[in-house]
C-alpha cells in the first residue's frame, strides 16, 4: 500500500495530530473505567468485561472462528481496508457467511464511541452458537457472534525494544497446514509465545519441517543476508501479513534489494540483520536469537530506514 493508498483511505477524516505528539486518549463513554475497553457484542456496545458468550459458541468449543487485530493511531484505523480484505478471506476460507461491511462500520462506530486515539482493535468473528457440538458445520447455520473491542495503549510495550533491539528463541512450528487464514486457533503459537517467555525473549521464530522460517508467533519474520532483505513467500504456511506487506512495498519504493524467498534456520548466524512486523511491533529490529547476536549485536540500518519509513506512513495518516 502506497502512501498515496493511506492517504485515500482515510480522506475525509479530519486530521489534526502528529504521529509524534499523539495526546493519550480518555474513553469518551462515561461507563467505562479506564482499564475497561469498549465492545460491541453483535451489535451492542457494552464494557468488554460484560460481554457474556454461550459455551456453545464454536469459536469455544472448536476453534472455529477467524479475527483481526488492527492499530489505531490518531483515532483512525489503521491499514483498516487492508484488514478488511484479509479477513473477508478468511471468513470465505472457513465458509463463515457474515456482512462484512456492517462488520466494518461497526468497528469504526465502536472505535469512534471509544475515544481511544493510541490503541488496539480485535474483531472477531465465530461461526455462532449451534445447539449440539458436532464437528460438522451446524445446520441450520447459526448466525455468526461477532465481537469487536478497542483497547488504548497507555504506552506502547515495544517502546525500548525498538531502541534497543528483541531477543527471540527458535522453536518448532507446530501449526496446522493453513496459516494464511487469521483463524482464532492459536495453539502453536501460545505454546511458542510461552516458550519465549520462559526464556526471558521477545518472541519465537518458527522452524518449519524443511528448515525454512515460516514466521514469529505474532510477528513475520525478515532477515538481510549477503545485502538483500528476505522474508518467506506468501503460502499457506505463513499468514499474509498486513504490516509485511507495507514493509515489502516501503522497501521497493526506497530501492532496498528485497527478495520473498524463505531463510533458512542456518542462515540465521550469517544474516547482518533480522527484524519483525507486526500490527502489535511494527518494525522491530532482533539482537539476540537463541541467546547469539545477530551480526554486530545491534539494531540495524535496514529495520531503522523500513521502521522511519513506516512511521512516517502513520504522520500522513495523522495529518503531517
Ligand atoms: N498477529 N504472523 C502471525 C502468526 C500473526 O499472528 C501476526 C499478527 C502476524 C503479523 O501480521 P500483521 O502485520 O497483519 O499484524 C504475522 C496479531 C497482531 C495477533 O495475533 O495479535
Amino acid at each position: 500500500m502506497g502512501s498515496a493508498t493511506a492517504r485515500s483511505l482515510f480522506r475525509g477524516v479530519p486530521s489534526l495530530l502528529s504521529a509524534k505528539n499523539l495526546p493519550r486518549g480518555m474513553p469518551a463513554n462515561p461507563q467505562l473505567s479506564m482499564n475497561v475497553p469498549l465492545a460491541n457484542w453483535n451489535g451492542e456496545e457494552l464494557p468488554l468485561d460484560q460481554v457474556r458468550v454461550s459455551v456453545l459458541d464454536r469459536s469455544f468449543l472448536f476453534g472455529d472462528g477467524v479475527y483481526e487485530v488492527l492499530r489505531v493511531y490518531c483515532g483512525r484505523p489503521f491499514l483498516l481496508a487492508e484488514h478488511f480484505e484479509r479477513f473477508r478471506r478468511s471468513l470465505g476460507e472457513l465458509r463463515i457467511e457474515t456482512d462484512v461491511e456492517r462488520l466494518r462500520r461497526r468497528t469504526l462506530a465502536t472505535l469512534e464511541h471509544s475515544g481511544v486515539r493510541d490503541g488496539v482493535l480485535y474483531v472477531h468473528v465465530s461461526r455462532g452458537a449451534a445447539p449440539l457440538r458436532t464437528h460438522t458445520f451446524p445446520h441450520p447455520s447459526p448466525t455468526p457472534n461477532e465481537l469487536i473491542y478497542v483497547r488504548e495503549l497507555e504506552r506502547d510495550p515495544y517502546a525500548e525494544l525498538h531502541a534497543v533491539g528483541a531477543s527471540v528463541i527458535t522453536f518448532e512450528d507446530l501449526r496446522w497446514r493453513r496459516c494464511d487464514i487469521k483463524s482464532v486457533n492459536l495453539l502453536g503459537n501460545v505454546l511458542a509465545a510461552q516458550a519465549a517467555a520462559e526464556a526471558g525473549c521477545h518472541e519465537a521464530i518458527l522452524i518449519g519441517s524443511d528448515g525454512t522460517i515460516t514466521e514469529g508467533s505474532h510477528t513475520s519474520v525478515f532477515g538481510v543476508l549477503e545485502g538483500a532483505v528476505l522474508t518467506a513467500p506468501l503460502a499457506a504456511n505463513v499468514l499474509p501479513g498486513i504490516t509485511r506487506q507495507l514493509v515489502v512495498q516501503l522497501a521497493n519504493r526506497a530501492g532496498i534489494p528485497l527478495r520473498e524467498e524463505s531463510l533458512r534456520e542456518q542462515h540465521l548466524h550469517r544474516l547482518s540483520e533480522l527484524f519483525l512486523t507486526g500490527t502489535t511491533v511494527d518494525v522491530l529490529p532482533v539482537t539476540r536469537v537463541d541467546g547469539r547476536p545477530v551480526g554486530d549485536g545491534r539494531p540495524g540500518p535496514v529495520a531503522a530506514r523500513l521502521r522511519d519509513a513506516y512511521l512516517h506512513v502513520v504522520a500522513e495518516q495523522c495529518g503531517k
